[in-house]
Formats: C-alpha cells, structure tokens, sequence
C-alpha cells in the first residue's frame, strides 16, 4: 500500500525543493534541475519500495538520472513493486528566473497503471470537479466556455482560463479573449496550471493548450486525486514524430482521458512549492529555519494533506546521489 510511504514520498520532493531552490535568480535552469534530481534521486535511494520510473527526465540515452527504466527505492526483496511518474523541477525557467509557481512533483502507482505517451507534446483541457466530464476537447472554446458558465452557474467573464503563453496558442488565446472570458498566461509549470483548476479558491477554472506529455500524465495523477479531470490529445510537433507516432499505432484523434493516462485505485501525489504559487508556497527562508510548503493526496481516501515543515538549518541533512548520501544543509549553502 503506498499509505504507508506517503510521507516519504513527501520528503522526495521536499529535498527537491530545497536544494534546487538554492539556484533561486541564478539564471541557470540547468544547475536548477541538475540538484533537484540529485536530491529526488538520494532520497528515493532510502525509501522500501521497488520502483521504476515510467515518466523521468527522458530516455536514458539523454538523461543521465531519473530516465525512463531507471529502478529506485532500495529493491528489498520483500518491499513493494511501484511506477513512478517525476518532475524534479516542473518550471525550471521560473525558479532560474525566480518567478511564481514552479513545483517538484512525484506520483506513485500500481506497476503498469502509468501510462506513457509517446509525442513530446500533448493537448490538454484540465478542470475540476464541477466541471469534470462536462468539457470536451473536440468542441470549440466557445462551446466550452458557454457550457462551464452554466454549470458553474457564472458568467463566462467571470471565468478564469490558463494558457502557456506561446505562439503556438495565438488562435486560443483569441477565441478565449472573443467568447470573453478571463485569460491568465503563464510563462511555464503546466502541472500546477492544471492541479490549480481543482484546488477550491485558487482563482483558475480551466487550463488548456500544448504543453509537455509527461506533465499531462503527472497532472492527471493529481486531478484523479482531487476528483478533477484531464482530457489529453496527442500533439505531434513535426511530420517526422507524426510518421513515427502513426507507424507505432497510435490514433492522434483519441481523447485519453484522466483514467486512460494514470489507472488503478492505489496512487499517491506529491509536489512541494519551489517559488510560490497558485495552491503552494515555495520555499523560504526565516531565521535558522528553510520552510517548505508541500501536498500529498490519495486516489483511494481523496484525502488532500498540506504539510508545511520547518527545516532547521543547523540540523538539516539533504541525501545527493551524487555525494554518496546525507550532506549537511549548512554545507551546500556555503
Ligand atoms: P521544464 O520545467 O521541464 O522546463 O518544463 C516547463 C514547462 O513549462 C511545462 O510545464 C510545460 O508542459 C512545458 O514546459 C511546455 O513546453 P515548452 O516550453 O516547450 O512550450
């Protein structure tokens, strides 16, 4: 039962956060991720399990760390067999640049319930619970918007759609702005855009647009989680993924659904606050202590825990697979 290691999953992030949030304006979003994977890494060395990850930072000929296939946790022969979805850093240009709403993310599930997809990008409509199975990615924006105003029982001026801010999303950001709802363009971090849209009082109604495929699976593990739903569309970025998608068999006019990208009942999500952001703080410094803000959720109890922790400097160890295991805090920020 992954109940069990729900915390440690927690901590996974949290080192994450932490030491990748040390580069915070530094302007080098590959330093950002290079130290959010190699605390991911030391921690997930420490925790019982038998995990693969399925969604990493890419195939292992171009990822050195966390690449898909990659087996973490300690491999005991009696702990359990798990696949693991991760983003160190979702929104590695916002915390290089310090900007709002970057995330380390993790989700955990059944061996087989992740589901892979195969083009680079993919479309994406995310909501949340009220307005889950109500949209549907192959009507117009305007049908969309016309439908979320009555079900929400609101205007559509009233409600609030997120869209990366990209060239390839002119024509979306036009019908949006014509059907006259709000319009909230964010620069990175589609995961939280989309957790966002199911977090009650965060302002976002409905993320939509292109964004990365992998953030589309770790999205869907939240928005199971929170009773929300994320309708997907694989998007080919140029003829030759399209050939390549089409002759592996895939249909690109299939909706995958929320259940399609992540299945199963046993799954866990968990993300920690890098800067802050729409549903999490980021991380902060306060005196001797570095607080991080985190989340962590079940698919099974729908229980939704926020976890605010107090790291004391002093006493603060980070494990990094690169040194072996526990370095002291205090010694990375020198
Ligand atoms: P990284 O943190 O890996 O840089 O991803 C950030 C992100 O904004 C994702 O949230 C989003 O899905 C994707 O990049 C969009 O890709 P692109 O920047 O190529 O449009």
């Amino acid at each position: 039962m992954l109940r069990e290691i729900t915390l440690d999953l927690v901590r996974v992030t949290e080192a994450a956060a932490l030491v990748s949030s040390m580069y915070l304006g530094r302007g080098d979003k590959e330093a950002v991720d290079r130290a959010a994977v190699d605390a991911m890494r030391g921690m997930l060395d420490y925790i019982s399990m038998k995990a693969t990850v399925v969604i990493g930072e890419g195939e292992k000929d171009e990822a050195p760390m966390l690449y898909i296939g990659e087996k973490v946790g300690t491999w005991e022969p009696a702990s359990p067999e798990y696949d693991i979805a991760v983003d160190p850093v979702d929104g590695t240009r916002l915390v290089a640049f310090g900007l709002p709403n970057a995330i380390s993310v993790l989700a955990a599930a059944e061996k087989g319930a992740i589901m892979y997809l195969p083009t680079f990008y993919s479309w994406k409509l995310a909501v949340g619970p009220e307005l889950a199975g109500k949209l549907d990615i192959n009507v117009s924006i305007a049908e969309n918007l016309k439908k979320a105003s009555e079900v929400l029982g609101v205007k559509i001026s009233e409600i609030t759609v997120v869209v990366l801010n990209r060239d390839r999303h002119r024509t979306i950001i036009e019908e949006i702005r014509e059907a006259g709802a709000r319009i909230k363009l964010i620069s990175d971090g589609d995961v939280a855009a989309a957790i966002a849209t199911a977090i009650p009082g965060s302002g976002v109604d409905i993320y939509m647009g292109i964004g990365g495929s992998p953030e589309a699976i770790l999205s869907a593990a939240a928005l199971r989680c929170l009773g929300g739903e994320i309708q997907t569309k694989l998007w080919p970025y140029n003829e030759e993924e399209k050939e390549e998608v089409i002759s592996a068999g895939y249909d690109l006019g299939k909706v995958y659904k929320t259940e399609d990208l992540v299945g199963g009942e046993d799954i866990v999500f968990v993300a920690t606050g890098i800067t802050t952001g729409d549903f999490l703080g980021g991380v902060k410094y306060f005196k001797n202590k570095v607080i991080t803000e985190s989340i962590a959720m079940r698919v099974k109890s729908r229980t939704v825990r926020k976890i605010v922790a107090y790291h004391d400097v002093e006493h603060k160890n980070v494990p990094l697979r690169s040194r072996g295991g526990d370095v002291r805090f205090i010694e990375l920020q020198r």
